[in-house]
Parts: C-alpha cells; structure tokens; sequence
C-alpha cells in the first residue's frame, strides 16, 4: 500500500480506528434480515432520533440509501429534479433511471449553493397526460462537488413550504450532513425535519468503514425495508459494521471541526501564493476546490506534481482539483499539503 504524508483524495479513505475495531468486534449482533441484530436497530434508531424522523433502515452505501430514498416517492416515468451536480444524477452511475425508470431534470448552480429558484423554476403539478410530472426534489448538503458546500435552512424552508404546497416531496441527500451541523450549528433535526427522507454516511469523515442509514417515516422505512431485500442489499450479522457507525457517532462528530480548520487554512495559504485558485472564504467545510488554471496548471498535471511530494488529490475538471479532509489528516499532513501545493502554484507550469 502507498503512503502519502496527507492523502486529500476523499474522506472515504478512513481506517477504522483501534477503538472503533474494538467495538465492532464486541458488538452484540443477530439475523438483521429477520429484524434480530440489536446493534443495527440500536443504529437505525438513534440516527432517525438525531434527525427527527420515526424510524431508519441500515444500508452499505450512501447511494443505495439515496436509490431507495428516491424510489419511495418516485413512480416509473415520473422526474426527480436537483442540482445540475448533485450526487444523485452525476455518481450513481444512473441507478434512479436503471433500476426504477425515474427521469431526471436538473437546476445550475454556484458551488452547489441552494436558491429556491432553481428547484422551484423545475417543479411541474398537474400537467395531464402531456409533461412529465415532478415527484421530489433531492437536495445535497453538504454539496460534494460544489466543494463542501453548508445549504442555507431558510432556502431548504422555503423550498420546503412551496414543495409541500403541490404535494411534490423533499429527500436530503446528507451523505456530509455531520459537516454541515458542525459548520452551521444548525441541528441535525432542524435540517432532517424539513424532509420527507434523509440519507446519511458514516463511511466519510466520521471514519466507519461501511455504512449509511435511509430515515422516514416507519411506513416508508418498511417499503424501504423490502426494497433492500429485493435489491439483494439484505444484510445479516452487520451488528459488527453498525457498532462502527455507532462508535462514530460517540466519537467522531465534533471532531470535524479540526478538518473544518485544516481546509479552512491550506485554502487560506492557496489563496495567498495564487491569487484566483480559490476564494477562502467558501471554504465551509472539509472541502477545498482549486482552480489550477489561475496559476497556469491543468488539472492532471497538477494532481501529478503533488503525488511526487506525497500529497493525493483528485482532478474534478480540466483545471479543478479537489481535496478532501478527514480523520486521518492531521496538521502534519496539513503543514505537508500547504508547503507542496503553494511551491507548485507559484513554479510556472
Ligand atoms: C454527496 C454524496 N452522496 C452520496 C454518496 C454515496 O455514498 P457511497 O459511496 O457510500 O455510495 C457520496 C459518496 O461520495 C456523496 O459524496
């Protein structure tokens, strides 16, 4: 395995922890297909609790919970519209069309940033047998690619009310949510209340190794239940991943202001050895966006010059890279990517 002295590619790239292990392995756990393993419904509960909902379901990945999330409301041939960026529609590798025939539509944005116009300007009501109807907005918080983005509540509000007000329902794709709360200060249950489903990671940077949970209502968690069984996504000792999920919880929630701060400084020092790589002050949270074309670098060559200093990043454009922090970054590694990207942004590429 390659070691980097700071490893930005994605906040997914976390080891579990010695005392994450040693709850995993102590985990109570059962048969969670027949609703026996108390570690996963321990899980489920306590994250619908945190986000105001009545019940959650246990699922491997962030993208089935977001697939199940959105089928719940969707019917086959019906639209499901969000940001022109969204994880939904640019990384599931068109999951909601393959597996429940939804059609898509999408708004533009500025760094994945809400604006009420954008979902509002797609939302389509009772238009007959003529336009494709609209069965849900899917909003992302924060914004993965819009660089970490925190979605304002008052714009999620109003979203919200004219939403409701046409019967069209609302998922929150919250694969980042924990970054956001701890950004904002806003509670994960002022944020979860304002939708009909919520999905969560705690594969990111809360540093489990597998696992998002799906929140709703107990009806919809139990269609969402069978839907996890049909697409083969039935799990059963998973006590063990969800004791992770849970130690997360305890453990790894508040610490993401450090990797709030560490973004919050590497991007400070771009900003001042290449004026125009990145604006500082839309660092949010743990993500940082850089446009290498300010300083003459394309994308590749960039992300190539820092993995000779040790430091991994990931080209998200021709001249966007992208970096990640997590867990296991600490200010060592922070100081490390500093040094090499500002020598490389300010050589002539
Ligand atoms: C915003 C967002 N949603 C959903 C997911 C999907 O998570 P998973 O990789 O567990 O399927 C990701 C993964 O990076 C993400 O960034």
């Amino acid at each position: 395995m390659t070691t980097y002295v700071a490893d930005l590619l994605s906040d997914t790239l976390t080891r579990p922890t010695r005392a994450m292990r040693e709850a995993m392995a102590s985990a109570e756990v059962g048969d969670d297909v027949f609703g026996e393993d108390p570690t996963v419904r321990a899980l489920e509960q306590r994250v619908a609790g945190l986000l105001g909902h009545e019940d959650g379901l246990f699922t491997p990945t962030g993208s089935l919970a977001n697939q199940l999330g959105m089928r719940l409301h969707v019917g086959p041939g019906q639209e499901v519209v969000a940001d022109q960026n969204a994880h939904v529609v640019r990384a599931e590798l068109g999951a909601a069309a393959v597996f429940s025939g939804i059609t898509s539509r999408t708004w533009p944005s500025v760094r994945g940033r809400l604006e009420p116009s954008g979902p509002m300007s797609l939302v389509t009501t009772g238009v007959g047998p003529y336009q494709v109807e609209t069965a849900l907005v899917v909003v992302e918080n924060t914004h993965n690619f819009g660089g970490g983005t925190v979605q304002p509540l008052d714009a999620i509000r109003e979203v919200r009310a004219a939403t409701s007000a046409v019967g069209v329902g609302m998922h929150l794709d919250g694969a980042r949510l924990w970054n956001a709360h701890v950004a904002s200060g806003v509670s994960l249950a002022d944020y979860g209340r304002e939708f009909d489903t919520v999905s969560v990671c705690l594969s990111k940077g809360l540093g489990a190794p597998v696992g998002s949970v799906l929140v709703g209502s107990s009806a919809r968690m139990a269609e969402a239940r069978v839907w996890r069984k049909r697409y083969g996504a039935g799990m059963r000792q998973v006590g063990i991943l969800a004791a992770a999920g849970l130690h997360a919880l305890d453990h790894h929630v508040e610490r993401l202001a450090d990797d709030h701060a560490r973004a919050a400084r590497f991007a400070a020092a771009c900003a001042e050895a290449a004026p125009g790589s990145v604006d500082a002050a839309t660092v949010e949270t743990n993500i940082v966006v850089l446009d290498v074309g300010a300083a003459g670098w394309t994308s590749a060559a960039f992300v190539a010059a820092l993995l000779e200093r040790g430091v991994r990043t990931y080209a998200v454009g021709p001249a966007a890279v992208r970096l990640v922090w997590h867990l296991d970054v600490d200010d060592a590694g922070t100081h490390a990517a500093v040094d090499a990207a500002t020598a490389v942004l300010r050589t002539p590429a």
